[in-house]
């Protein structure tokens, strides 16, 4: 079920929003709430993303500041700096029955957040720059909305309409669902399985002695293409839309690619997910500085620099 299209940002219209953190989300939750006339105000250390705040006209405060008085608090700093922010800055300055919202629900559903007077979740499905630039163009990008308690989602249905996603589609979830689907669907399509895929596919054309431009544009370049088709008629649509012999050779070939070895690694990587055991690796990474993150970046340069690609 998807929330009928509406434009009015009601409720949060009386409420006093801080967005703390202006990066990627922040930026953009920030300026369409001024747009959609929400009083916001933003937190943020001193550093590039205050900079920008102060370039957009806001006055950024530090973030204990900027929590105190707000009734809904925008938690828009990365995941794995939810906890040591809330708890050293937001949590001890936060007005009493103030609402926690969150772009992402991780660090509610590993419970490196426990909000005291209960959360919503509204999270865009794209990027920061897609939920600005839509919003501008009297668009929107879809979002998730949850609450926890259920008693909040009114307020997740509002501030949904005031940065703009309810004028194309708010998607009732609980956070749980949005976080382990989103994390399953990064690491196993978007961002992991699919471009691995595609790199390998170009390597085995490569190895083969084909050039390499020919190689990119037909296992790299075109996923566009299908992607847009896939998205704009569906999986049956984009098959419909192809020729008969590239239909064959996707129902024929496709299945020994996405083997039974593929799908008992997807299988193992939801159980990493719905467990936590992900989470408390990627946490206790980045709470050491990374060090895997760039020795695994690394390795990835190295390997798109050998394939000529980048
Ligand atoms: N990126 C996406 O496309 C996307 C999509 C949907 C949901 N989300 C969710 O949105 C949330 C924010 O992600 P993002 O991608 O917008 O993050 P981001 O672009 O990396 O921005 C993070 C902001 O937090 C600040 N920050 C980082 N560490 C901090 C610390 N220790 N203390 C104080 N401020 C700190 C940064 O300050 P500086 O500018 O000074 O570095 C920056 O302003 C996350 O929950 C994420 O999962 C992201």
């Amino acid at each position: 079920m998807i929330f009928e299209p509406q434009i009015d940002s009601g409720l949060i219209k009386d409420l006093a929003v801080a967005v703390v953190g202006y990066g990627n989300q922040g930026r953009a939750h920030a300026l369409n709430l001024r747009d959609s006339g929400i009083k916001v105000t933003v937190g943020a250390r001193e550093g590039r993303g205050r900079n920008w705040a102060l370039d957009d006209g806001f006055e950024p405060t530090d973030i204990q500041i900027a929590v105190q008085y707000a009734d809904v608090v925008v938690m828009t700093v990365p995941d794995e700096q939810m906890k040591p922010v809330f708890d050293g800055l937001v949590g001890p300055w936060l007005k009493h029955n103030a609402t926690l919202l969150f772009a992402h629900g991780f660090a509610v559903v590993y419970e490196e957040i426990v909000p005291p007077f209960g959360a919503v979740l509204v999270s865009p499905a794209g990027p920061g720059k897609a939920v600005r630039d839509s919003y501008v163009e009297g668009g929107g990008v879809v979002a998730y909305v949850a609450a926890e308690p259920a008693t909040l989602m009114p307020l997740a249905k509002s501030y949904g309409s005031a940065i703009g996603s309810s004028r194309v589609g708010l998607i009732p979830t609980t956070f749980r669902e949005e976080v382990e689907c989103d994390l399953f669907g990064e690491q196993v399509v978007l961002c992991g399985g699919m471009p691995l895929l595609a790199l390998e596919a170009y390597a085995s054309l490569v190895k083969a002695g084909y050039s390499r431009d020919v190689a990119h544009h037909e296992c790299v370049a075109q996923i566009r293409l299908l992607a847009d088709l896939m998205a704009t008629r569906g999986l049956m649509g984009m098959w419909d839309g192809i020729s008969d012999t590239a239909e064959w050779g996707a129902l024929t070939v496709g299945p020994k690619i996405v083997s039974e070895e593929v799908k008992l690694a997807m299988s193992s990587a939801l159980d990493r997910v719905r467990s936590g055991e992900f989470a408390r690796e990627w946490i206790a990474e980045a709470r050491s500085g990374k060090p895997n993150l760039d020795a695994l970046r690394k390795s990835a340069t190295d390997r798109l620099a050998e394939l000529g690609l980048d």
